[in-house]
């Protein structure tokens, strides 16, 4: 059973950056539940796929090199620790990942087709398709079976999850593992970061629902390891219950143990998260008024999704953050989703003239300060909400 704890008002596509501004840009209520049962959390409203993942999707993996290093990072892993003869990447992106392998190595499924486009013109084959039983079908003939498949920041996206473990099933070797990545929800809610639902996010995954999901197809987790990125996530390492060849990592249930120490599994829990989220409203509001009455020049830094619901949720407008800036070309010249506020393309001027910094990106802090040195050092300031509303002392 379902039952809500957090609604988040209003919230456009988060990643529907439109050119020409459009008050009536639709918008759907974006409320967030807990299931008593199998411990998933998860979005009310789902929006068609076809709606959210087309043919001009701006969002690359490849435009961070923090997210760079850790697809190279675990492409090395991969290929140590498991030495696979064939991969499936599933929600492959612009080929963060999929490049480090050789291209005969590696099968990528992308349905955004301006993103497979781009792994295609290396080399790469990628099927722009959505990940289904239909093309897990397809895949079987062609290739039979995979060694290991990858996927990162996709199955969260899916709302048919059954459907999705099925699948993987039909084309998952015998002892082949499954290697899977998302946001963490012991991150998000430690961390306050309720910009982590957006309509694409239908899912924010725990180890203990994980486990309930997989067990119906047979798999376990046999490590798990935290990463630091998107804010906090973790990847599962998945194999078949009856592949008793690969040793469980007591990982597994020191990441359980954690997360039952913090009470993931009680819905009280989500009631008070869903308070904290409304006072980090509060407090960011006020900082942001008061900034303004004192005349100072607010902008944002990194036009992210996870930004559009903080904007749209705590209703900030271009009266009071100017502009953002981001680097993704797919972005630049076009409004954040759901508010007349403009993303121009990143340049140290346009930071020099800000006197206050929202971290929309604040996922990548460490990037950025170590990028924004010199506007740092001139007195520049940026300003968070995880976990709580606040000037960055830095
Ligand atoms: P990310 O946090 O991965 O996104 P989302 O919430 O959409 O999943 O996106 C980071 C965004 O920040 C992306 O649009 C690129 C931008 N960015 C910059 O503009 N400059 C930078 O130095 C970095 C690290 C990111």
């Amino acid at each position: 059973m379902n039952k809500k704890f957090l609604d988040l008002g209003l919230q456009p596509l988060a990643n529907e950056y439109l050119k020409k501004f459009n008050p009536k840009q639709k918008k759907y209520r974006l409320k967030i539940f807990f299931n008593l049962k199998n411990k998933l959390v998860s979005i009310s409203k789902r929006i068609s796929s076809k709606k959210m993942f087309n043919n001009n999707y701006p969002y690359r993996s490849s435009m961070s090199q923090t997210m760079k290093y850790s697809f190279k990072d675990l492409s090395k892993e991969i290929n140590k620790r498991f030495n696979p003869n064939k991969i499936l990447e599933i929600g492959s992106n612009d080929g963060a990942l999929l490049t480090n392998f050789y291209p005969k190595k590696v099968v990528g499924v992308e349905p955004c087709s301006n993103l497979a486009k781009i792994t295609k013109k290396k080399g790469y084959t990628t099927y722009s398709e959505y990940w289904d039983l239909k093309l897990a079908l397809k895949l079987k003939k062609k290739f039979n079976s995979f060694d290991l498949i990858y996927s990162a920041n996709t199955l969260t996206h899916i709302s048919n999850l059954k459907n999705v473990f099925r699948s993987i099933c039909k084309v998952l070797s015998k002892n082949g593992v499954l290697i899977i990545e998302d946001p963490s929800l012991l991150e998000c809610i430690k961390k306050n970061s309720y910009d982590q639902f957006y309509n694409e996010h239908i899912y924010l995954f725990s180890t203990i629902s994980v486990n309930n999901l997989i067990k119906k197809f047979n798999l376990q987790i046999f490590d798990i390891k935290n990463l630091k990125t998107h804010g906090g996530s973790l990847r599962y390492y998945i194999k078949r219950i009856d592949n008793k060849k690969i040793k469980i990592s007591k990982n597994v249930n020191l990441q359980i143990k954690k997360e039952l120490k913090y009470r993931l599994d009680k819905f009280a829990t989500y009631q008070k998260f869903s308070r904290n989220v409304m006072l980090s409203k509060k407090k960011l509001v006020k900082i942001i008024s008061n900034l303004k009455k004192d005349e100072k020049t607010l902008i944002g830094y990194g036009a992210t999704a996870k930004a559009t619901t903080v904007l749209n949720f705590c209703n900030i407008d271009n009266k009071m953050i100017d502009f953002f800036i981001d680097i993704t070309p797919e972005k630049i010249n076009k409004f954040m989703p759901g508010k007349k506020i403009m993303i121009h393309k990143y340049h140290k001027k346009k930071l020099e003239k800000a006197d206050y910094v929202f971290l929309g990106a604040w996922n990548f802090k460490k990037e950025i300060f170590n990028k924004e040195k010199k506007f740092i050092k001139n007195g520049g300031k940026f300003i968070t909400h995880i976990p709580s509303p606040r000037i960055i002392k830095i």
